[in-house]
């Protein structure tokens, strides 16, 4: 079975590819490298260096004829939403339509497209927010995000394309980039290995910082290669379920740095704190009931250990 993934050479994107090769599958990957690395590229996957939303990509759909899209590529950033509104659509919905026209064309079974459960729900009172929760975007992202997820159901309806949407949480493990902005474990572990005092966002009146739902990359990974072959039209939360507050999780990644032999002094138990910006959400959390009833997948790796894991690629 072929593959196509775009936003191969990304953090999620290629982590995701390599678990489709060890797994015997083709991969062809789309990307234009905007944020992604080409060192990330699997040797065994076929490289196409293209934006998704450019007419070339008629041809590659052409040439390679995939079984399943996998789509990854996107413009990531909630804070470069806010600043950019008109780039993340243009990027995250021409870029959606582009594709799934092609896919058309050539009878791509289905799209599994990567939508953000960590968005999507705005502030839910609905802790953690099960799928049956009416989403309220509140950043132009969230807006992209759940747009697409409409498209997808009108190419299902019109053209009979499949699709099946993961609603990830928030996701860290190796090969994330600390982005100014987004990538939170990425960015403390960084900050931590040069000796520097991270920053807290939090909200006056949570002042342990915003709650997030922290999922590490190598459960995703089994999601992705579980939605292959099930979850057809369906929308499934892919998190751990559990909120975690900036602080305790910068604690967790303090308590794994010293227990590595990294020597940080009592400062690093006060970090510095800083207000929330445009954009951000209080709390977030991802009711997993689903993914288990419709994927069969329950994620398997507790924060510590994804912590632990994730840090030796730092080392
Ligand atoms: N990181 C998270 O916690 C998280 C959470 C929810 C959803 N997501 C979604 O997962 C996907 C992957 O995110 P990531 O964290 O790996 O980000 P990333 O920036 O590492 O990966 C995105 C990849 O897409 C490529 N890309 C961007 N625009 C492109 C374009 N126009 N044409 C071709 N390629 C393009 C980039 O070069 C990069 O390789 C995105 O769709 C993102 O919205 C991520």
């Amino acid at each position: 079975m072929k593959i196509l993934v775009t936003g191969g050479a990304g953090f999620i994107g290629s982590n995701v590819v390599d678990g489709y090769i060890n797994n015997g599958y083709d991969v062809v990957i789309v990307d234009n490298l905007s944020t992604g690395n080409i060192k990330n590229i699997n040797p065994k996957a076929k490289f196409y260096l293209l934006d998704v939303r450019s007419k070339e990509l008629e041809k590659i759909f052409e040439i390679e004829r995939p079984d399943i899209v996998n789509h990854h590529a996107a413009q990531m950033s909630v804070p470069a939403s806010v600043s950019d509104p008109a780039n993340d659509a243009d990027i995250n919905i021409r870029g959606l339509i582009n594709i799934l026209n092609c896919a058309v064309e050539v009878n791509v079974k289905k799209t599994i497209f990567i939508s953000s459960g960590g968005a999507v729900y705005g502030e839910s009172a609905n802790i953690p927010t099960p799928e049956t929760q009416m989403p309220i975007p509140l950043s132009p992202y969230a807006i992209t995000k759940f747009t697409s997820e409409l498209y997808l159901n009108y190419y299902l309806h019109q053209f009979g394309l499949h699709y099946t949407v993961l609603r990830y949480s928030n996701i860290f493990g190796p090969r994330q980039v600390p982005h100014a902005e987004a990538g939170v474990v990425a960015i403390f572990m960084s900050l931590l290995k040069e000796g520097k005092l991270p920053i807290i966002f939090h909200f006056p009146d949570k002042p342990d910082g915003m709650t997030r739902d922290y999922c590490y990359v190598k459960d995703v990974v089994s999601a992705n290669i579980k939605a292959t072959a099930t979850g057809d039209n369906k929308v499934i939360n892919i998190g751990s379920s559990t909120e975690v507050s900036t602080g305790e999780l910068y604690r967790t990644i303090l308590s794994a740095c010293r227990k590595k032999g990294i020597a940080l002094d009592n400062k690093f138990d006060s970090p510095n704190k800083g207000n929330a910006r445009p954009g951000d959400l209080r709390r977030s959390c991802i009711d997993n009931t689903f993914a288990k009833t419709q994927l069969g997948w329950t994620p398997k790796f507790d924060l510590n250990t994804g912590i632990t894991e994730t840090l030796e690629t730092y080392l």
